[in-house]
């Protein structure tokens, strides 16, 4: 048959999404599935068994990273991999992550129902714990893999109920046992929506990121002394609640004081006791900070500790800080990013080459092997959140470039 002639069928590619969108479904119309719980679990029996449908031989590794293989003509070359992630935010949407892994697998039903065979092996893949809500960090499952981040280091990572990673992955039935090591890969590609509003903006239908921003993660503690918060006069106090308040200022005045080119943000915090009536003694936040310039996020970041240190000790709150972790911002091969806007173009649909603010398992593949990123627009440039959505025609758009660099890449001798 004619390849180029082959197109994704979108019908089926929606009927997917909307199972999937089942799982974990929140009341406001989003889902929350987060990593290694029971609706992680549901979802990923469901992925497996769509696998098997196609008679890809599937295998689970010991970050629950599950993998579905399509043999090549010459199966030795090294395969050409595409994928995403299952897990969501904890009020997340129904395409993130999702819509690359249904994306990658609705391109393998296009090749097995019309027999289609490659040159080189195809692998899907759903990588564990991209999102990194439940348990810190995010992408722990391809950085194990890709050999930037340790494998038990990974396990012994708790959620806030104090459970560890590495339990709740065997909990779920999904502690596999090949290694989770990276094997020889001819190229990677992560199908995902923009999560920001440039496509929209721009009214383009595919986006290809040239990389993905650095993201550094941290940890502040602070500690106060606890009293009631009626009989103790307000000097003297070592609030820590107060002290947290005043550096999550310092956090986001940050990209204006380092002029830029860079973001930062404080998502998340635990008050302790949290009691109305009682001075906090116990205050945890978290700091996310993205550049494309790693040095530059690391510049700003020690402007920020200096900053942290002094409001602790004007304040008489002690601090500990941990630097939980750096990925650097990973520039994608240029060839597969210029396959990404050419294929784009052959198809009929408008592109625009820019940057990636969100995080991706597509940032340590980057490590490992030439990769690059298909982007679709996200309606009014909204994702985190319940309302994130993604017209079907566009999904259906991205399915189809995806399609198409597969199909180049994985002939490539
Ligand atoms: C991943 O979801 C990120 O934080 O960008
Ligand atoms: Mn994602
Ligand atoms: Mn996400």
């Amino acid at each position: 048959m004619d390849l180029s002639k082959l197109r994704a069928n979108g019908a089926r590619l929606r009927a997917s999404l909307e199972e999937m969108a089942t799982i974990g479904a929140t009341p406001a119309g989003g889902v929350q599935r987060l990593t290694l719980s029971d609706e992680d679990r549901r979802a990923r029996d469901l992925f497996v068994k769509w696998l098997k449908e196609l008679d890809l031989s599937v295998s689970i590794d010991e970050m629950g990273s599950i993998f579905g293989r399509r043999k090549g003509r010459n199966d030795s070359l090294p395969p050409v991999m595409a994928g995403s992630h299952i897990d969501s935010q904890p009020k997340g949407g129904r395409f993130d992550g999702i819509l690359g892994v249904m994306g990658a697998l609705e391109v393998m039903r296009t090749l097995h129902e019309n027999k289609v065979e490659t040159e080189r092996p195809l692998i899907i893949v759903d990588w564990t714990n991209e999102e990194g809500s439940r348990f810190a960090p995010a992408m722990v499952a391809s950085g194990v893999w890709a050999g930037a981040l340790e494998r038990d280091w990974v396990y012994a990572r708790a959620d806030k109920d104090g459970k560890k990673q590495g339990e709740e992955l065997a909990r779920i039935g999904y502690k596999g046992t090949e290694p989770a090591t990276k094997w020889p890969t001819h190229a990677y590609y992560e199908y995902h929506i923009e999560q920001g509003p440039m496509l929209e903006r721009q009214k383009k239908t595919i986006g290809a990121p040239k990389g993905i921003l650095c993201l550094h993660w941290y940890d502040v503690y602070l500690t106060g002394e606890a009293n009631q918060v009626g009989p103790t006069p307000m000097e003297g106090r070592h609030d820590a609640l107060v002290a947290a308040a005043e550096c999550i200022l310092a956090v986001n005045t940050l990209p204006d004081r380092m002029k830029g080119n860079m973001v930062a943000t404080v998502g998340e915090i635990q008050n302790g006791p949290n009691s109305r009536n009682i001075i906090p003694d116990k205050a945890h936040f978290t700091v996310d900070i993205r550049s494309w310039d790693d040095d530059h996020a690391i510049a700003a970041w020690e402007l920020l500790k200096k900053d942290f240190n002094t409001i602790a000790a004007r304040r008489g709150t002690p601090i500990r800080i941990e630097e939980t972790w750096r990925c650097p911002h990973a520039p994608f091969a240029e060839r597969l990013v210029q396959r990404v806007l050419d294929t784009a173009k052959a198809l009929g649909y408008s592109n625009l080459h820019m940057v990636s603010g969100a995080g991706h398992d597509a940032s340590y593949m980057n490590q490992v092997c030439p990769t690059a990123m298909i982007f679709v627009p996200s309606i009014g440039g909204r994702s985190h959140v319940e309302v994130e959505n993604t017209s079907w025609e566009d999904c259906e758009a991205g399915a189809n470039v995806l399609l198409h660099c597969l199909l180049a890449t994985a002939n490539e001798k």
